[in-house]
C-alpha cells in the first residue's frame, strides 16, 4: 500500500473509533437516570419510543467493542502498514508467519529427538519403543492412505510388513525406498508376442512359476509359454522368475507378494498392458530425518512377521 493510502485508511478508521466513542458520551449527557412511561413523542407506523436511558448493558458492550477494535488495530495488521505489535511476531502476525512459528517451536522441541535417531543406524532405531511410536503416527499420516493403516497394502499397492520385497527389505534399502520414491516398470507386451503369447505365458507363470492351479479348458500352450519367458522376461524377473530387486521386477514364485492377482485374467491383463506402479518420493515431503523413522517402523513391522 502506498504511503498515501495507508495514511488514508489509518485515518479513517481510528476517525471513527473516536467518533463513535465521543457519540455514546454525548448521547448518555443529560438522559434522565431511571426509566419512565413517557414517550419521545413521536411515532413511526403506530412505533413510538420511550424516553429512557440507555440500557448499562448495552452501554458497556459497545464501550467493550470500541476497546477491543482498537487494541486489535494494535496488535494486528489492519491499519494501512501498520504491522501490529504482537508479541512475538517482530515482522508483524501472518498467517504463514504463524504457521512457520509453530514449525519452529515443533522443530526445537523435536529437533533434538530426530537428530538423535537420525544418527543411529536404521535398524537399530527399529528396536527403540519411542522411535516406533513417533514412527507409527508419521505413517498413519503419510503413508496409510496408500499402504493401509496396518500396512499390509491392498490391490496395487504393497504389504509391508511381510517377507516379499519388490526392491528390498533391507533396513537401508526400505529407507532409499522411501526417500526417494520407486517406478516400477513392467513393460506392455501384448505387440510384441500377440494375443497368443500373452496367454501362453501367462500360464506359464502361473502354473510352472508360481505354482498354482490352471483352469479346466484353459486351452493355452505351457511349454511355448517357457520359450516366451526365457526370451523376453528373464531380463528383468530372472532365469527362474525370482525377480530383480534392483530393478523392481517381483519374484514370480511367490504369488502372495503379488500387486495385480493371480487369476489368469489378471495376470494376462498384466502382460498384455504393462504395470506402473509409483510409489511417491517423500523426502521433498517429509525430509531424511522423518523418513528415517519411517524407515525403522516399516522394517520393524517386516522384522515381527518374520520371526
Ligand atoms: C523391463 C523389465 C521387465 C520385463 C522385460 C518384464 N517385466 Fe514383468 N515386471 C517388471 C516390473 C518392474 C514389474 C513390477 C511392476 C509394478 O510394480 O507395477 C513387473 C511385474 C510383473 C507382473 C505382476 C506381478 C504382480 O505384482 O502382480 C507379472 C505377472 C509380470 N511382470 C510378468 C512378466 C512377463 C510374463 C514378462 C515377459 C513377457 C515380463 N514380466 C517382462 C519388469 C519387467
Ligand atoms: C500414493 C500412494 C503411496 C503412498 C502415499 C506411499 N506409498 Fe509406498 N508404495 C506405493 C506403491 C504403488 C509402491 C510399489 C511401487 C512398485 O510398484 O514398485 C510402494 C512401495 C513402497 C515400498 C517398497 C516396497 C517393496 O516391496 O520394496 C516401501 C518401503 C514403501 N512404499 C513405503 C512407504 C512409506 C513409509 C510411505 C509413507 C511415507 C509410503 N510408502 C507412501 C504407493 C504409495
Amino acid at each position: 500500500m502506498t504511503g498515501f493510502w495507508s495514511i488514508y485508511v489509518s485515518i479513517l478508521t481510528i476517525g471513527t473509533l473516536v467518533v463513535l466513542w465521543w457519540l455514546i458520551f454525548a448521547t448518555r449527557k443529560g438522559q434522565r437516570p431511571d426509566t419512565t412511561d413517557q414517550t419521545m413523542g413521536h411515532s413511526f407506523d403506530g412505533i413510538e419510543e420511550y424516553d429512557n436511558p440507555l440500557p448499562r448493558w448495552w452501554f458497556l458492550l459497545f464501550i467493550g467493542t470500541l476497546i477491543f477494535g482498537a487494541v486489535y488495530l494494535a496488535l494486528y495488521p489492519g491499519l494501512g502498514n501498520w504491522k501490529g505489535v504482537l508479541p512475538g511476531y517482530e515482522n508483524g502476525w501472518t498467517q504463514v508467519n504463524q504457521w512457520q512459528r509453530e514449525m519452529d517451536r515443533a522443530d526445537a522441541e523435536y529437533g533434538p529427538l530426530f537428530a538423535k535417531y537420525a544418527a543411529m543406524p536404521v535398524a537399530e532405531v527399529a528396536k527403540d519403543e519411542q522411535a516406533l511410536k513417533m514412527g507409527a503416527r508419521l505413517f498413519a499420516s503419510n503413508c496409510s492412505v496408500c499402504h493401509g493403516s496396518d500396512a499390509k497394502g491392498s490391490y496395487g499397492f504393497p504389504n509391508l510388513t511381510d517377507a516379499h520385497w519388490r526392491w528390498g527389505g533391507e533396513a537401508d534399502t526400505i529407507k532409499t525406498s522411501i526417500l526417494g520414491g520407486r517406478h516400477g516398470i513392467m513393460p506392455a507386451w501384448a505387440a510384441v508376442i500377440g494375443e497368443d503369447g500373452v496367454k501362453n505365458v501367462a500360464a506359464y507363470v502361473r502354473s510352472e512359476l508360481a505354482g498354482l492351479k490352471l483352469p479346466e479348458g484353459h486351452g493355452a500352450d505351457v511349454a511355448a509359454g517357457q520359450k516366451i519367458f526365457a526370451t523376453n522376461c528373464v531380463a528383468c524377473h530372472g532365469p527362474q522368475g525370482k525377480g530383480t530387486p534392483a530393478m523392481g521386477a517381483p519374484d514370480l514364485t511367490a504369488s502372495a507378494g503379488w500387486l495385480y492377482g493371480s487369476s489368469l485374467t489378471q495376470l494376462q491383463q498384466t502382460i498384455r498392458l504393462g504395470r506402473q506402479g509409483q510409489m511417491p518420493a517423500q523426502q521433498p515431503y517429509l525430509g531424511n530425518d522423518k523418513v528415517h523413522l519411517l524407515a525403522a517402523y516399516v522394517y520393524s513391522l517386516s522384522q515381527q512377521s518374520a520371526k
